[in-house]
Protein backbone atom coordinates (compact mmCIF):
# COMPACT_ATOMS: atom_id res chain seq x y z
CA UNK A 1 0.00 0.00 0.00
CA UNK A 2 1.30 3.18 -1.05
CA UNK A 3 0.84 6.44 1.50
CA UNK A 4 -1.62 8.00 -1.17
CA UNK A 5 -3.27 5.03 -1.01
CA UNK A 6 -3.74 5.07 2.47
CA UNK A 7 -4.51 8.58 2.51
CA UNK A 8 -7.37 8.53 0.16
CA UNK A 9 -8.88 5.20 2.62
CA UNK A 10 -8.72 7.53 5.69
CA UNK A 11 -10.50 10.12 3.84
CA UNK A 12 -13.88 10.76 3.85
CA UNK A 13 -14.21 9.58 0.31
CA UNK A 14 -12.97 6.63 0.54
CA UNK A 15 -14.91 5.59 3.72
CA UNK A 16 -17.94 6.28 1.65
CA UNK A 17 -17.02 4.21 -1.16
CA UNK A 18 -16.33 1.27 1.09
CA UNK A 19 -19.54 1.23 3.06
CA UNK A 20 -21.07 1.32 -0.62
CA UNK A 21 -19.50 -1.90 -1.69
CA UNK A 22 -19.18 -3.24 1.25
CA UNK A 23 -21.65 -5.58 0.80
CA UNK A 24 -21.24 -5.50 -3.53
CA UNK A 25 -20.39 -9.65 -4.29
CA UNK A 26 -18.13 -8.26 -6.95
CA UNK A 27 -15.56 -6.52 -4.36
CA UNK A 28 -14.54 -9.89 -3.30
CA UNK A 29 -15.22 -12.21 -6.27
CA UNK A 30 -13.71 -10.02 -9.12
CA UNK A 31 -12.15 -6.57 -7.45
CA UNK A 32 -10.37 -5.88 -10.97
CA UNK A 33 -13.61 -5.70 -13.14
CA UNK A 34 -15.49 -3.17 -10.13
CA UNK A 35 -11.95 -1.04 -9.78
CA UNK A 36 -12.23 -1.01 -13.94
CA UNK A 37 -15.67 0.56 -13.65
CA UNK A 38 -14.74 2.78 -10.55
CA UNK A 39 -11.58 4.41 -11.83
CA UNK A 40 -14.01 6.14 -14.64
CA UNK A 41 -15.49 8.30 -11.20
CA UNK A 42 -12.56 7.89 -8.36
CA UNK A 43 -8.94 8.36 -8.26
CA UNK A 44 -7.01 5.51 -8.82
CA UNK A 45 -6.49 4.95 -5.55
CA UNK A 46 -9.87 3.55 -5.29
CA UNK A 47 -8.58 -0.30 -6.19
CA UNK A 48 -6.76 -0.38 -2.49
CA UNK A 49 -10.10 0.71 -1.21
CA UNK A 50 -11.95 -2.44 -2.93
CA UNK A 51 -8.92 -4.30 -1.89
CA UNK A 52 -9.61 -3.53 1.58
CA UNK A 53 -13.31 -4.61 1.23
CA UNK A 54 -11.83 -8.47 0.32
CA UNK A 55 -9.58 -8.66 2.98
CA UNK A 56 -12.46 -7.20 6.24
CA UNK A 57 -14.65 -9.71 4.52
CA UNK A 58 -11.78 -12.30 5.42
CA UNK A 59 -9.50 -11.32 8.54
CA UNK A 60 -12.12 -11.54 10.94
CA UNK A 61 -11.91 -15.53 11.28
CA UNK A 62 -8.64 -14.85 12.20
CA UNK A 63 -8.14 -11.65 13.90
CA UNK A 64 -12.09 -11.21 15.36
CA UNK A 65 -13.78 -7.47 14.79
CA UNK A 66 -11.84 -5.62 12.01
CA UNK A 67 -14.71 -2.67 11.90
CA UNK A 68 -12.37 0.17 11.70
CA UNK A 69 -9.44 -1.15 10.96
CA UNK A 70 -6.78 -0.51 7.74
CA UNK A 71 -5.63 -4.06 6.43
CA UNK A 72 -2.75 -5.31 4.04
CA UNK A 73 -2.85 -8.89 2.47
CA UNK A 74 0.58 -9.19 4.10
CA UNK A 75 -0.16 -7.42 7.37
CA UNK A 76 -2.83 -10.26 8.27
CA UNK A 77 -0.59 -13.14 6.65
CA UNK A 78 1.45 -12.61 9.20
CA UNK A 79 -0.68 -11.62 11.93
CA UNK A 80 -1.10 -13.82 15.03
CA UNK A 81 -4.65 -15.43 15.33
CA UNK A 82 -6.46 -13.46 17.78
CA UNK A 83 -6.88 -16.57 20.15
CA UNK A 84 -3.18 -17.06 20.21
CA UNK A 85 -2.05 -13.51 20.84
CA UNK A 86 -4.52 -13.47 23.81
CA UNK A 87 -2.38 -16.69 25.38
CA UNK A 88 0.62 -15.06 24.31
CA UNK A 89 -0.28 -11.65 26.30
CA UNK A 90 -1.46 -13.20 29.83
CA UNK A 91 2.31 -13.58 30.59
CA UNK A 92 2.78 -9.74 30.11
CA UNK A 93 0.19 -7.95 32.44
CA UNK A 94 2.52 -8.24 35.03
CA UNK A 95 4.69 -5.21 33.46
CA UNK A 96 4.18 -1.42 32.72
CA UNK A 97 5.75 -0.47 30.01
CA UNK A 98 5.90 -3.06 27.41
CA UNK A 99 7.60 -2.61 23.81
CA UNK A 100 6.73 -4.56 20.75
CA UNK A 101 9.62 -3.74 18.22
CA UNK A 102 7.91 -5.40 15.43
CA UNK A 103 4.33 -4.26 15.27
CA UNK A 104 3.45 -4.69 12.41
CA UNK A 105 -0.59 -3.65 11.78
CA UNK A 106 -0.84 -3.94 15.67
CA UNK A 107 -2.90 -7.68 16.25
CA UNK A 108 -0.15 -8.78 18.60
CA UNK A 109 0.28 -5.15 20.17
CA UNK A 110 -3.24 -4.56 21.09
CA UNK A 111 -3.25 -7.15 23.71
CA UNK A 112 0.31 -7.25 24.38
CA UNK A 113 1.15 -3.64 25.01
CA UNK A 114 -0.02 -1.89 28.01
CA UNK A 115 -1.01 1.73 27.96
CA UNK A 116 1.91 3.66 28.61
CA UNK A 117 3.92 1.01 26.18
CA UNK A 118 5.31 1.61 23.10
CA UNK A 119 5.22 -0.35 19.16
CA UNK A 120 7.83 0.04 17.13
CA UNK A 121 7.73 -0.69 13.10
CA UNK A 122 10.30 0.44 10.77
CA UNK A 123 8.07 0.64 7.42
CA UNK A 124 6.54 3.85 6.75
CA UNK A 125 2.98 2.98 5.56
CA UNK A 126 2.81 -0.13 8.01
CA UNK A 127 3.63 2.18 10.89
CA UNK A 128 1.28 4.64 9.81
CA UNK A 129 -1.75 2.09 9.70
CA UNK A 130 -0.25 0.82 13.33
CA UNK A 131 -1.10 3.96 14.74
CA UNK A 132 -4.39 3.97 12.79
CA UNK A 133 -5.24 0.54 13.93
CA UNK A 134 -4.20 0.87 17.75
CA UNK A 135 -6.78 4.13 17.95
CA UNK A 136 -9.44 1.69 16.71
CA UNK A 137 -8.87 -0.56 19.01
CA UNK A 138 -7.52 1.01 22.24
CA UNK A 139 -8.68 4.21 22.08
CA UNK A 140 -8.63 5.12 25.22
CA UNK A 141 -4.63 3.92 25.05
CA UNK A 142 -1.77 6.47 25.13
CA UNK A 143 0.47 4.10 23.64
CA UNK A 144 3.21 5.30 21.88
CA UNK A 145 4.14 4.56 18.14
CA UNK A 146 7.34 5.13 16.53
CA UNK A 147 8.60 4.53 12.99
CA UNK A 148 11.96 3.43 13.45
CA UNK A 149 14.26 0.78 13.07
CA UNK A 150 14.22 -1.55 16.50
CA UNK A 151 17.72 -1.94 16.25
CA UNK A 152 18.41 1.67 16.35
CA UNK A 153 20.85 1.41 19.70
CA UNK A 154 19.49 4.65 21.06
CA UNK A 155 15.49 2.63 22.09
CA UNK A 156 14.40 2.39 25.42
CA UNK A 157 13.01 -1.29 25.68
CA UNK A 158 11.04 -0.01 28.66
CA UNK A 159 10.66 -3.31 31.03
CA UNK A 160 9.45 -6.33 28.95
CA UNK A 161 9.50 -7.00 25.21
CA UNK A 162 7.58 -8.25 22.71
CA UNK A 163 9.17 -9.48 19.37
CA UNK A 164 7.41 -10.86 16.09
CA UNK A 165 10.13 -10.77 13.48
CA UNK A 166 9.48 -10.72 10.19
CA UNK A 167 10.18 -14.39 9.05
CA UNK A 168 11.21 -13.54 5.09
CA UNK A 169 14.56 -14.27 3.22
CA UNK A 170 15.70 -11.07 0.56
CA UNK A 171 13.22 -12.74 -2.32
CA UNK A 172 9.92 -12.27 0.44
CA UNK A 173 10.22 -16.54 0.68
CA UNK A 174 8.87 -18.12 4.31
CA UNK A 175 11.89 -19.10 5.74
CA UNK A 176 12.90 -21.29 9.01
CA UNK A 177 16.28 -19.60 9.43
CA UNK A 178 16.60 -16.97 11.91
CA UNK A 179 19.86 -15.44 10.63
CA UNK A 180 17.56 -14.39 7.33
CA UNK A 181 14.52 -12.63 9.64
CA UNK A 182 14.42 -9.49 10.19
CA UNK A 183 15.63 -8.09 12.40
CA UNK A 184 18.48 -10.05 12.72
CA UNK A 185 17.30 -11.48 16.51
CA UNK A 186 21.40 -12.13 16.66
CA UNK A 187 21.82 -8.81 16.41
CA UNK A 188 18.82 -7.42 18.33
CA UNK A 189 18.74 -9.74 21.72
CA UNK A 190 22.29 -8.60 23.22
CA UNK A 191 21.06 -4.76 22.80
CA UNK A 192 17.82 -5.50 24.49
CA UNK A 193 19.61 -7.52 27.32
CA UNK A 194 21.57 -4.76 28.11
CA UNK A 195 18.57 -3.07 29.60
CA UNK A 196 16.11 -5.87 30.10
CA UNK A 197 15.65 -9.89 30.39
CA UNK A 198 11.87 -9.29 30.07
CA UNK A 199 11.84 -10.92 26.20
CA UNK A 200 8.83 -12.76 24.46
CA UNK A 201 10.04 -13.51 20.83
CA UNK A 202 7.59 -15.65 18.57
CA UNK A 203 9.50 -17.69 16.32
CA UNK A 204 8.48 -20.00 13.49
CA UNK A 205 8.00 -23.58 14.54
CA UNK A 206 10.08 -25.45 12.40
CA UNK A 207 12.78 -23.49 13.54
CA UNK A 208 15.68 -26.01 15.49
CA UNK A 209 16.23 -25.18 18.95
CA UNK A 210 19.80 -25.53 17.89
CA UNK A 211 19.18 -21.99 16.30
CA UNK A 212 17.54 -20.70 19.51
CA UNK A 213 20.47 -21.32 21.45
CA UNK A 214 23.05 -19.22 19.98
CA UNK A 215 20.77 -16.64 20.95
CA UNK A 216 22.85 -17.68 24.00
CA UNK A 217 19.99 -16.88 26.32
CA UNK A 218 18.15 -19.02 29.19
CA UNK A 219 14.80 -19.69 28.17
CA UNK A 220 11.97 -21.65 27.77
CA UNK A 221 10.41 -23.18 24.99
CA UNK A 222 6.64 -23.28 24.28
CA UNK A 223 5.01 -24.42 20.93
CA UNK A 224 1.42 -23.50 20.74
CA UNK A 225 -0.96 -25.33 18.70
CA UNK A 226 -4.66 -24.40 17.31
CA UNK A 227 -6.45 -27.17 17.59
CA UNK A 228 -4.23 -29.68 16.05
CA UNK A 229 -2.43 -27.03 13.82
CA UNK A 230 0.68 -25.97 15.14
CA UNK A 231 1.31 -22.27 14.94
CA UNK A 232 3.66 -20.45 16.42
CA UNK A 233 6.49 -21.27 19.25
CA UNK A 234 7.09 -18.78 22.34
CA UNK A 235 10.85 -17.92 23.29
CA UNK A 236 10.15 -16.26 26.89
CA UNK A 237 13.09 -15.25 29.30
CA UNK A 238 14.08 -13.48 31.99
CA UNK A 239 10.69 -12.88 34.54
CA UNK A 240 8.14 -14.17 31.68
CA UNK A 241 9.91 -17.48 31.49
CA UNK A 242 8.30 -19.98 34.25
CA UNK A 243 10.28 -22.82 35.58
CA UNK A 244 10.15 -25.34 32.75
CA UNK A 245 12.22 -25.28 29.58
CA UNK A 246 9.78 -26.57 27.09
CA UNK A 247 5.87 -26.33 27.36
CA UNK A 248 3.61 -27.88 24.22
CA UNK A 249 0.51 -25.68 24.67
CA UNK A 250 -2.52 -26.77 22.86
CA UNK A 251 -5.96 -23.98 22.47
CA UNK A 252 -8.63 -23.03 22.96
CA UNK A 253 -8.30 -25.61 25.79
CA UNK A 254 -4.53 -23.87 27.08
CA UNK A 255 -3.98 -27.81 27.84
CA UNK A 256 -0.35 -28.21 28.18
CA UNK A 257 2.63 -30.73 28.51
CA UNK A 258 5.75 -29.48 30.20
CA UNK A 259 9.30 -30.75 30.37
CA UNK A 260 8.59 -30.90 34.00
CA UNK A 261 6.03 -33.39 33.84
CA UNK A 262 6.68 -36.83 35.44
CA UNK A 263 8.72 -39.22 32.23
CA UNK A 264 9.82 -42.87 32.27
CA UNK A 265 11.71 -45.17 29.94
CA UNK A 266 9.32 -45.49 26.97
CA UNK A 267 9.11 -49.01 25.53
CA UNK A 268 8.85 -49.69 22.12
CA UNK A 269 6.84 -52.42 21.58
CA UNK A 270 4.83 -54.11 18.33
CA UNK A 271 1.78 -52.26 17.70
CA UNK A 272 -1.29 -53.20 20.33
CA UNK A 273 -4.83 -52.42 19.70
CA UNK A 274 -4.66 -48.39 18.75
CA UNK A 275 -2.81 -45.92 17.52
CA UNK A 276 -2.13 -42.67 18.81
CA UNK A 277 -0.76 -39.62 17.25
CA UNK A 278 -0.36 -36.77 19.78
CA UNK A 279 -0.58 -33.37 18.69
CA UNK A 280 2.63 -32.11 16.75
CA UNK A 281 3.17 -29.09 19.08
CA UNK A 282 4.41 -32.10 21.45
CA UNK A 283 6.84 -33.87 19.56
CA UNK A 284 7.91 -30.08 18.45
CA UNK A 285 8.83 -29.24 21.74
CA UNK A 286 9.73 -32.67 22.36
CA UNK A 287 7.67 -34.00 24.95
CA UNK A 288 7.02 -37.60 23.39
CA UNK A 289 8.11 -39.25 26.51
CA UNK A 290 6.06 -37.46 28.97
CA UNK A 291 3.06 -37.66 26.81
CA UNK A 292 3.36 -41.58 26.85
CA UNK A 293 3.98 -41.18 30.42
CA UNK A 294 1.01 -39.39 31.12
CA UNK A 295 -1.26 -41.60 28.55
CA UNK A 296 0.10 -45.13 29.16
CA UNK A 297 1.58 -45.62 25.71
CA UNK A 298 4.52 -47.72 23.99
CA UNK A 299 6.48 -46.21 21.06
CA UNK A 300 6.36 -48.41 17.38
CA UNK A 301 9.74 -47.03 16.82
CA UNK A 302 11.82 -44.24 19.56
CA UNK A 303 12.17 -42.21 16.47
CA UNK A 304 8.15 -42.17 15.60
CA UNK A 305 5.89 -39.95 16.69
CA UNK A 306 3.08 -42.74 16.52
CA UNK A 307 2.44 -44.59 19.56
CA UNK A 308 0.76 -47.53 20.46
CA UNK A 309 -2.18 -48.47 23.65
CA UNK A 310 -4.28 -51.32 24.03
CA UNK A 311 -6.44 -48.65 26.53
CA UNK A 312 -7.99 -45.58 24.72
CA UNK A 313 -6.44 -42.81 26.99
CA UNK A 314 -8.72 -40.18 28.30
CA UNK A 315 -7.68 -36.88 26.99
CA UNK A 316 -8.07 -34.47 28.82
CA UNK A 317 -8.84 -32.12 25.32
CA UNK A 318 -10.56 -32.61 22.03
CA UNK A 319 -6.80 -31.88 20.69
CA UNK A 320 -4.30 -33.44 22.45
CA UNK A 321 -4.12 -36.18 20.37
CA UNK A 322 -6.27 -38.44 17.26
CA UNK A 323 -6.57 -42.40 18.40
CA UNK A 324 -7.25 -45.28 15.90
CA UNK A 325 -8.36 -48.80 16.03
CA UNK A 326 -6.17 -50.78 13.64
CA UNK A 327 -7.59 -52.92 11.31
CA UNK A 328 -5.11 -54.10 9.23
CA UNK A 329 -1.14 -53.13 9.57
CA UNK A 330 1.55 -54.12 6.71
CA UNK A 331 4.78 -53.60 4.92
CA UNK A 332 3.84 -50.60 2.86
CA UNK A 333 3.57 -52.20 -0.58
CA UNK A 334 1.30 -50.13 -3.32
CA UNK A 335 0.03 -53.14 -4.64
CA UNK A 336 -1.10 -54.81 -1.35
CA UNK A 337 -2.64 -51.93 0.24
CA UNK A 338 -4.72 -50.87 -3.02
CA UNK A 339 -6.03 -54.37 -2.61
CA UNK A 340 -6.89 -54.31 1.37
CA UNK A 341 -8.40 -51.21 0.78
CA UNK A 342 -10.74 -52.89 -2.06
CA UNK A 343 -11.88 -54.76 0.73
CA UNK A 344 -13.60 -52.21 2.67
CA UNK A 345 -16.55 -50.22 1.35
CA UNK A 346 -16.34 -46.65 3.04
CA UNK A 347 -17.00 -43.35 1.06
CA UNK A 348 -13.28 -42.53 1.34
CA UNK A 349 -9.85 -42.19 2.90
CA UNK A 350 -7.40 -39.77 3.89
CA UNK A 351 -4.15 -40.47 4.67
CA UNK A 352 -1.16 -39.41 7.07
CA UNK A 353 2.25 -40.13 7.48
CA UNK A 354 5.06 -39.26 10.08
CA UNK A 355 8.48 -40.39 9.22
CA UNK A 356 7.39 -41.67 5.71
CA UNK A 357 8.92 -40.14 2.52
CA UNK A 358 6.54 -39.67 0.40
CA UNK A 359 3.54 -37.72 0.94
CA UNK A 360 0.36 -38.47 1.03
CA UNK A 361 -0.80 -37.25 -2.08
CA UNK A 362 1.78 -39.31 -3.75
CA UNK A 363 0.49 -42.44 -2.14
CA UNK A 364 -2.86 -41.30 -2.66
CA UNK A 365 -2.29 -40.47 -6.61
CA UNK A 366 -1.08 -44.63 -7.00
CA UNK A 367 -3.87 -45.84 -5.25
CA UNK A 368 -6.26 -44.05 -7.15
CA UNK A 369 -8.99 -43.80 -4.39
CA UNK A 370 -11.46 -40.96 -3.25
CA UNK A 371 -10.83 -38.20 -0.87
CA UNK A 372 -12.73 -39.13 2.89
CA UNK A 373 -12.76 -39.98 6.14
CA UNK A 374 -14.25 -43.20 6.26
CA UNK A 375 -11.00 -45.44 6.62
CA UNK A 376 -7.16 -43.55 7.93
CA UNK A 377 -4.22 -44.76 6.24
CA UNK A 378 -1.34 -44.46 8.12
CA UNK A 379 2.62 -44.18 6.62
CA UNK A 380 5.05 -44.86 8.74
CA UNK A 381 8.08 -46.03 9.44
CA UNK A 382 9.36 -48.34 11.96
CA UNK A 383 13.06 -49.09 12.20
CA UNK A 384 14.18 -49.61 8.73
CA UNK A 385 10.77 -50.76 7.07
CA UNK A 386 8.29 -48.47 5.96
CA UNK A 387 4.25 -49.50 6.53
CA UNK A 388 0.63 -48.94 5.95
CA UNK A 389 -1.59 -48.80 8.78
CA UNK A 390 -5.57 -49.26 7.91
CA UNK A 391 -7.71 -47.72 10.71
CA UNK A 392 -10.68 -46.00 11.86
CA UNK A 393 -11.04 -42.98 14.23
CA UNK A 394 -12.09 -43.67 17.79
C1 LIG B 1 5.62 -10.64 11.48
S1 LIG B 1 5.33 -8.94 11.35
C2 LIG B 1 4.64 -8.52 12.90
C3 LIG B 1 3.19 -8.80 13.00
C4 LIG B 1 2.59 -8.28 14.27
N1 LIG B 1 3.07 -9.00 15.42
C5 LIG B 1 1.08 -8.30 14.23
O1 LIG B 1 0.49 -8.99 15.06
O2 LIG B 1 0.50 -7.64 13.39
C6 LIG B 1 6.94 -8.26 11.47
C7 LIG B 1 6.99 -6.77 11.33
O3 LIG B 1 8.29 -6.34 11.74
C8 LIG B 1 8.67 -5.25 10.93
N2 LIG B 1 10.14 -5.14 10.99
C9 LIG B 1 11.05 -5.92 10.38
N3 LIG B 1 12.29 -5.51 10.67
C10 LIG B 1 12.17 -4.44 11.50
C11 LIG B 1 13.11 -3.59 12.15
N4 LIG B 1 14.42 -3.75 12.01
N5 LIG B 1 12.62 -2.61 12.95
C12 LIG B 1 11.28 -2.45 13.12
N6 LIG B 1 10.35 -3.21 12.51
C13 LIG B 1 10.79 -4.21 11.72
C14 LIG B 1 8.12 -5.60 9.56
O4 LIG B 1 7.96 -4.44 8.75
C15 LIG B 1 6.80 -6.28 9.90
O5 LIG B 1 5.74 -5.36 9.87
Amino acid sequence: MTISELEFLQSPVGQQVFQDFFDDPQAVQSPERLIMKLRKKFPAEVGAVIHQIKLHHTAPEKLGDCTGLILTQAGVEQATRTEVSGHVAKRYRKFSSVTDGTAGIGADARSIVDDAGQVIEHDLVIAKILEHNLSQWRPESSISVREADCLDPEIEWGNAVYLDPARRDKEGRRTAQMNLWSPNLYQLIPQITDQTHNIGIKISPATDWEQVDKLGLEYEGEVIAWNFRVKQTMIWTGELKSEVSRRATILPDTWSLTDHDPVENISVTPAKTYIVEPNNAILRAGLLDQFCTRYGCTKLDPHIGYVTTDTIPEFESDHVARAYRIMDMEKYNVKHLKKALNGYHGEGIELRRRGFPETPDQVKKKLNIPDGNDLTVLLTRIGPSLYSIICEKV
